[in-house]
């Protein structure tokens, strides 16, 4: 059956609205990513300010330094001095651009800097396998959008491949869905249910091989190729790790608690060092109705309420009421890792870097030759965590040399952060006004959970440790932040960047206010950490932390800081999100939610980390309305750049689009050439004219 067998067209409520607005999001995004987060309690009611106190006293500014604004950074851990190390004062770039002049939010187009152009890569609905598998929303089937790409692409990548020539493979999360928009509206239950079934599908991951003619010539996917697949709601994931077959994973579908249908809320993620893409599964809560009555389930925002897409009524996994599968959303809220290169090898899930809303995760190698994973839990007031791995990379150019670095991730150690400030608490007021010392910054460290395989949270088994992270995060005294979304490290330098993407509920009555790591009360534009692990090494337990940017338009917010550089010679920006380095270790923001802040679309910002332009935010480009920036790749050798757009025309419906992008047809028009007149989340690659 197609979406247009059925002639009438009566307006199912297959997702009501809430009607409200977190003053950053439009409703329709809160209520489809994230379930309407933000109108929820927070989920988080520990109370660990005592623990900050102790590693007030524990880590002095005296035992732990790190200059920030700075160049170099001298950091003293254990009586220790370690130059870390910078990338050049100046920076020359392959990609020289005049930062454009912001875009107001309403405008339907992406801009992109003078003497670039842009076009997009690959939309949703293009066919994969067989170019019989065309495109129409109004002819649309769940077994056709197995076969296409996905809905409302996040993270991104662009994995070249040097032994196939000029050959590389995109990569690509499908986060959401958004029915309103995507199809007519549904005549009846039956098609109604047609569109749950392919919303399944148009969730996910899509691997797509990529060619290209030369070097910094343009990418174009080819249909039909080897290494093309599609990863959804009903595709086979095993468990790996210590929780991997645990009680805690069983459910009448799985007695073993080891393997697992589908991925959800697949939002940002990470290239590995060995080439595989990690990807991590952030809203998973709204997806299941669940008795909402344990601790656990009230701490991950599982409640009794039908879901938004309405699942558990095609799929009685997804209401966990169902006698068998109260463990099912156990299931989900994992970081999966997908091999590009190996399109019949099993995705798996892996239990060792816990279960939480991860943003993503990004891999480096320390020195000791083990590597570091670091993720976010992306909520207000939850935790950033690291994984540390029990064997070493194995950097050799051999294929077992691959295999065994594919298994690095199922065993190892798990921390979650805590951060000392090291200015008095009288002077963090909550504004965002600097501290006496002129800098929000100071010490941390990683407290252990799980350490080669073993818990360290009193209480927890080490199976409940991962499947109930938060709770055991909350046991040990993690600082809470202000939504941890991406967490990069720069391949350059070694160093971590974090972006904090907001927190309206921070210092409000009840809740924790201003700390120096997260400085401003209804933090409303979100901030950049950057940490330095002690001894330059991504396996150490204690580090320097330092805050780079607290993003704002800075000529209505006077506390937005950029490192110290002239705060009106920047870029406005708000709501940091996804971050990406180029080949010099210059970072890249993406934002979601400007236009809420703001009042500007969402972007693509560079910003230098070195020398006299530290600080210096310079917008690359902007997405059409109702989308936000993610994915960024920075391909500057090539004079390149990638960006996912994500949810264009958001706040539409079907007779009233919003975004023509990346088309720019009729309303709801199909072309004979493949167009449609209506929005189509896409990968859009941007070149030097
Ligand atoms: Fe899917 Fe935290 O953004
Ligand atoms: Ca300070
Ligand atoms: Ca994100």
């Amino acid at each position: 059956m197609t979406l247009t067998d059925r002639p009438a067209r009566r307006l199912l409520p297959l997702l009501p609205m809430t009607g409200h607005t977190t003053g950053k999001r439009s409703a329709v995004t809160c209520h489809l990513k994230c379930a309407d987060a933000c109108f929820h309690p927070v989920p988080n009611t520990s109370e660990n300010d005592y623990f900050r106190d102790i590693a007030a006293i524990a880590l002095s500014r005296r035992s732990l330094l790190i200059g920030a604004g700075v160049g170099a950074a001298a950091i003293v851990v254990g009586g220790q001095v370690t130059d870390v190390p910078s990338a050049a004062a100046a920076q020359s770039s392959t990609l020289p651009f005049t930062p454009i002049t912001p875009v107001p939010a309403s405008v339907d187009a992406v801009t992109v800097p003078q003497g670039y152009q842009w076009a997009p890569l690959i939309r949703w609905g293009d066919p994969l396998f067989s170019k019989k598998d065309v495109f129409s929303p109004e002819a649309q089937t769940a077994e056709l959008q197995a076969r296409q790409f996905g809905y409302n692409n996040d993270y991104l990548d662009i994995i070249e491949v040097p032994w196939l020539g000029l050959l590389g493979v995109l990569v690509a999360n499908h986060e959401y869905t958004n029915e309103g928009i995507m199809f007519p509206p549904a005549a009846d239950e039956a098609q109604a249910d047609e569109q749950r079934r392919i919303a399944m599908a148009a969730h996910g991951m899509s691997v797509v091989q990529l060619y290209r003619t030369g070097r910094s010539k343009a990418w174009k996917y080819k249909v039909g190729a080897k290494l093309n697949r599609r990863i959804t709601v009903a595709t086979e994931f095993e468990f790996t790790g210590p929780a991997a077959g645990s009680p805690l994973l069983r459910t009448k579908d799985d007695r073993s608690g080891t393997r697992v249908l589908g991925t959800l809320g697949n939002c940002a993620g990470g290239t590995t060092p060995w080439g595989t893409v990690l990807s991590g599964e952030e809203n998973f809560n709204g997806y299941f109705r669940t008795a909402g009555t344990s601790d656990a389930e009230k701490r991950y925002g599982l409640g009794n309420a039908p879901t938004a897409r309405g699942w558990e009524k095609i799929e009685p996994r997804f209401d966990a009421t169902n006698p068998g599968y109260e463990n099912e959303p156990n299931r989900f809220g994992w970081v999966v890792e997908v091999d590009p290169l190996a399109p019949n090898e099993p995705p798996v899930k892996h239990t060792m870097l816990g279960r939480l809303k991860h943003e993503g995760a990004n891999v480096i190698i320390g020195k000791t030759g083990h590597v570091a994973a670091y993720t976010g839990d992306d909520e207000r007031f939850d935790y950033l965590y690291k994984f540390v791995s029990k064997e070493k990379y194995d950097p050799r150019p051999r294929l077992n040399a691959r295999w065994h670095n594919k298994r690095l991730l199922r065993e190892g150690s798990l921390y979650v952060a805590r951060f000392t400030g090291d200015s008095p608490s009288g002077e963090i007021t909550g504004t965002g006004n600097l501290p006496a010392d002129g800098a929000f910054d100071g010490s941390g460290e990683w407290i252990p959970l799980v350490v080669d395989g073993e818990s360290r949270v009193p209480g927890f088994a080490v199976d409940e440790v991962l499947v109930h992270t938060r709770l055991a995060a909350d046991a040990v005294g993690a600082t809470k932040m202000d939504r941890c979304e991406d967490v990069q490290p720069n391949p350059k330098t070694g160093r971590i960047y974090v972006a904090c993407t907001n927190n309206s509920d921070r210092g409000k009555p009840g809740k924790e206010g201003a700390t120096e790591a997260n400085p401003r009360n209804a933090n409303r534009d979100g901030h950049v950490l950057e940490i330095v692990e002690a001894g330059d090494d991504a396996t150490a337990t204690r580090f320097a932390w330092n805050i780079l940017l607290l993003c704002g338009d800075p000529k209505t917010n006077p506390s937005a800081y950029f490192a110290g550089f002239p705060a009106e010679k920047v870029s406005p920006i708000s709501c940091p999100d996804n971050l990406a380095f180029d080949s010099e270790g210059t970072l890249w923001i993406s934002t979601d939610g400007a236009p809420g802040t703001i009042g500007y679309g969402d972007g693509l910002f560079k910003v230098p980390l070195e020398g006299p332009e530290r600080g210096r935010v310079q917008q690359f480009l902007s997405v059409p309305r109702e989308a936000e920036t993610c994915g960024p790749v920075i391909k500057d050798e090539d004079g390149m750049v990638f960006v996912a757009v994500q949810h264009p025309g958001e706040d539409g419906a079907w007779g009233d689009q919003h975004s023509y992008f990346p088309d720019y047809v009729a309303p709801n028009q199909l072309t004979g050439d493949g167009k449609w007149g209506g929005p189509r989340p896409s990968v859009v690659q941007v070149w030097r004219s």
